[in-house]
């Protein structure tokens, strides 16, 4: 049996701030039940220690002068093992895994990421007496770039995969930072972890790890591309031999209408009349007009750039004016959450903003909403427009990354809708967006139609089954690689 050592910096329920979380909480089951023998490394912030029930330390080493204990648990309700990296000087803190209260990225998040990397090093070694020896050690985002690096200079190693979720993150400190670190001087090179005199995390994997990939097959192409590659598509042009794209999958335990414990009604392809009372419902809880008739808009999201927030924004007067209600929820730029927000003070009839982090309101707009937003300047994967077609609730999207491998559009020239699910805005531009708004809202009053698209959307299978079995065979080419 196959050893994975799947090294991640979040992972629900225990600790999530966006999709990774998603990803790295339930890809690992998956692969166990492929017959894997899979452990999750992450970092033991203080929401982690909070929701694990058992535990206890497995082994203790140090970095840097700082004390590290390896807690053992298991992820709540499945037979996963998971090692957290307990440094309390770099992870006991309030705030988030990546930033502070405010916002902030963490002052200090160079070296908190390389102790995590240096800990999960040394299980990749066995060199802490957990008497287990991964094969394939799997590594996820900048936060766990160091690892192929450190790993590429062992004589004896696993093979190594890194995942891309969000090329546009990646882990640059200044040139000091790489001193101070200690890290090997090999790696200092414009081949290594230098990138135009800085020091770059995600490098790391790119350049070191046996295979790389992405999250889904466009975006793998994309990142080629000047205009997606973020300085770093030279880079990937060299590895494309070793990249490929594989699409996320959802978890159905939590992202099913049909047993949605945090919905108000429970509904499937069968019960589809049912999804308008968690419509009703939600516009009691969030004091709207209720009416079951009028199309409603949501939005789960950081409030970022990348998910379309200026088109959005700049459509606002132009939406408002229509008999429409819109719910985004959300955390992110602090001008988006000001600008929102003012949007819903003056249309408290018509818009809602709910600026924070609700697991339960995020599942209550997919079940409510009849549209989702998600028109994204590029989009890795994206899970929400997923969450979406499962709930029957029809993406408006870009045709970008994930969002277009995921969601087949209704032609607004045929209005063919056999396979059609959602709709494709052609352009990432405000006015395409209105165009394509305006046209997903004239054939919401086709009830036929409409729901002939919902039966489509909820039909689609995105499961993690056939995605794991795809890291399968990932982890099989990195074998062979190494
Ligand atoms: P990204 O990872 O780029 O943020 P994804 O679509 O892949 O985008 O995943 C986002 C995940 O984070 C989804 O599960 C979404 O529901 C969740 N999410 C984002 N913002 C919030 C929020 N404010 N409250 C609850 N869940 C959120
Ligand atoms: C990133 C991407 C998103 C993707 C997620 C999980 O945060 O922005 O598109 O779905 O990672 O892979």
């Amino acid at each position: 049996m196959k050893k994975i050592l799947y090294i991640s910096s979040e992972a629900f329920p225990l600790i999530k701030t966006g999709g990774l979380g998603d990803v790295a909480g339930s890809l690992p089951p998956a692969l166990l039940k492929l017959g894997l023998d899979v452990r999750l490394l992450l970092p033991a912030y203080p929401d982690v220690i909070k929701n694990i029930k058992q535990s206890k330390i497995r082994g203790q080493c140090s970095y840097y002068n700082q004390t590290v204990n390896i807690i053992e648990t298991r992820m709540p309700g499945t037979k996963l093992t998971v090692w957290l990296i307990d440094c309390p000087a770099v992870f006991d803190r309030p705030g988030g895994p990546y930033t502070d209260h405010h916002g902030e990225d963490w002052h200090d998040n160079a070296f908190r990421f390389s102790i995590f990397c240096h800990a999960a090093v040394d299980i990749a070694l066995n060199k802490l007496s957990l008497d287990w020896q991964p094969d394939i050690v799997h590594c996820n985002d900048w936060q766990t770039g160091l690892v192929p690096a450190l790993l590429s200079l062992q004589p004896v190693r696993p093979a190594s995969i890194f995942t891309i979720h969000n090329l546009a993150y990646q882990g640059v400190f200044d040139q000091q930072t790489f001193t101070d670190l200690k890290l090997p001087e090999q790696l200092w090179s414009m081949e290594g972890l230098e990138f135009y005199n800085q020091l770059s995390f995600i490098k790391g994997g790119l350049v070191y790890a046996d295979k790389i990939n992405t999250v889904s097959p466009n975006y793998a192409r994309e990142i080629l591309q000047q205009n997606f590659g973020y300085g770093l598509d030279g880079l990937l042009n060299k590895r494309k031999d070793d990249l490929s794209g594989i699409l996320n999958g959802i978890d159905h335990k939590h992202w099913n209408p049909g047993s949605d414990n945090l919905i108000a009604h429970k509904y499937n392809r069968h019960s589809l009349a049912k999804k308008s009372l968690n419509k009703t419902a939600l516009q009691q809880q969030l004091e709207l007009p209720v009416d079951e008739n009028i199309p409603m808009l949501g939005m789960v999201s950081r409030l970022v750039e990348q998910k379309g927030l200026p088109i959005i924004v700049q459509n606002l007067t132009a939406l408002l004016k229509m008999p429409l209600q819109i719910v985004i929820l959300g955390t992110g730029e602090t001008h988006y959450e000001i600008e929102l927000s003012g949007w819903a003070q003056k249309h408290p009839q018509q818009m809602k903003v709910i600026i924070g982090y609700s697991e339960e309101l995020a599942h209550k707009i997919e079940a409510a909403s009849d549209i989702y937003l998600m028109p994204s300047n590029f989009e890795p994967c994206g899970l929400n427009q997923l969450y979406s077609l499962r709930y029957g609730t029809l993406p408006v999207v870009t045709n970008v990354g994930g969002l277009a491998d995921t969601v087949n559009t209704v032609s607004e020239s045929t209005t063919e809708i056999d396979h059609a699910d959602g709709f494709m805005v052609k352009q990432p531009s405000a006015a395409a967006l209105l165009q394509t708004l305006k046209f997903a809202l004239k054939l919401y009053q086709n009830r036929a139609s409409w729901r002939q698209l919902q039966l489509n959307a909820m039909s689609k299978d995105f499961s993690w089954q056939s995605s794991a079995t795809h890291y399968l065979h990932l982890y099989q080419q990195a074998l062979q690689k190494k």
